[in-house]
């Protein structure tokens, strides 16, 4: 079966800081995947090569088997690969509803209509507002819809790049440091969200230090160290790895 998603021996140099040293792994389709690793690891880097925000120095990175490396990311995002910035990008000057209304661009409605539990019906731009306010509310923000992305916490401006990425109908969405800033119960909504995606076709690369967040979402997790990748596996193989606990695990828990 193919990959949604591979990528073969990616590399990516910046000047003489190698962010990235042949790093091979492949996504399923229809699951969460972890990426952790510690602060300088590559986590952010692999998320740009793979949403066309930065391309590989070597190697390929294939969507559907078919090499996708060096297509720009406006292309990728059509074809299905959605993302949120550890640094938030919102327009800080449009409300939520109007953030998230300028991503609903694809026609094709079936995974909104399911997580909104709308019935089937054709976007005009009166309904994209509505739409957008739907999304927000499924995120658990939309008691905020009105309100200036800029003026919003930063916890709620998480979510709403959620919403976000959402609103283009992606197959993979890539999640960069979600819970940073966000509560306990947020962590948990946040939790449920990720967890209802892969039913409905949407695939989670999901890099995050919140250890119970990836333990208890993900079905593999792929481990990253000074750009390398030194584990995978499921998240109980992982936990007990001795290689990520001397990177990682052993630093989080002390
Ligand atoms: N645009 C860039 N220019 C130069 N160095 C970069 C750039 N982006 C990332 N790096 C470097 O690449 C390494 C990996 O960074 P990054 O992917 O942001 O790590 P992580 O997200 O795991 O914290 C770091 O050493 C970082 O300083
Ligand atoms: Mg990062």
């Amino acid at each position: 079966m193919t990959a949604l998603l591979e990528l073969k021996d990616v590399s990516r140099q910046f000047g003489g800081v190698a962010a990235l040293s042949g790093v091979s792994l492949s996504l399923r389709e229809k699951s969460v995947t972890g990426l952790i690793g510690p602060n300088g690891s590559g986590k952010t880097t692999l998320m740009n090569v793979i949403s066309g925000v930065d391309n590989p120095s070597a190697g390929h990175v294939l969507l559907d088997g078919a090499a996708v490396s060096g297509l720009p990311a406006n292309i990728l995002a059509r074809r299905g690969i959605a993302r949120t910035f550890q640094h938030i990008r919102l327009i800080p000057d449009l409300t939520a509803t109007q953030n998230v209304a300028l991503a609903l661009h694809e026609p094709e409605t079936r995974l909104l209509n399911i997580l909104l539990r709308l019935p089937g019906m054709r976007r005009s731009d009166r309904q994209r507002g509505e739409l957008a306010f739907a999304l927000l509310e499924r995120v658990g923000v939309g008691r905020h819809a009105r309100t200036a992305a800029g003026d919003l916490s930063y916890g709620d401006r998480r979510r709403v790049e959620i919403a976000r990425a959402l609103a283009s109908n992606p197959r993979l969405l890539l999640l960069d440091e979600p819970a940073a800033g966000m509560t306990h119960s947020e962590r948990t909504a946040l939790r449920d969200l990720i967890a209802q995606l892969p039913p409905l076709g949407v695939a989670v690369l999901l890099v995050e230090h919140d250890m119970d967040l990836v333990m208890g979402v993900c079905d593999v997790i792929h481990v990253l160290n000074q750009g390398r990748l030194i584990a995978s596996g499921r998240p109980e193989q992982i936990r007990s790895d001795p290689h990520v606990i001397e990177a990682y695990l052993g630093a989080e828990d002390a």
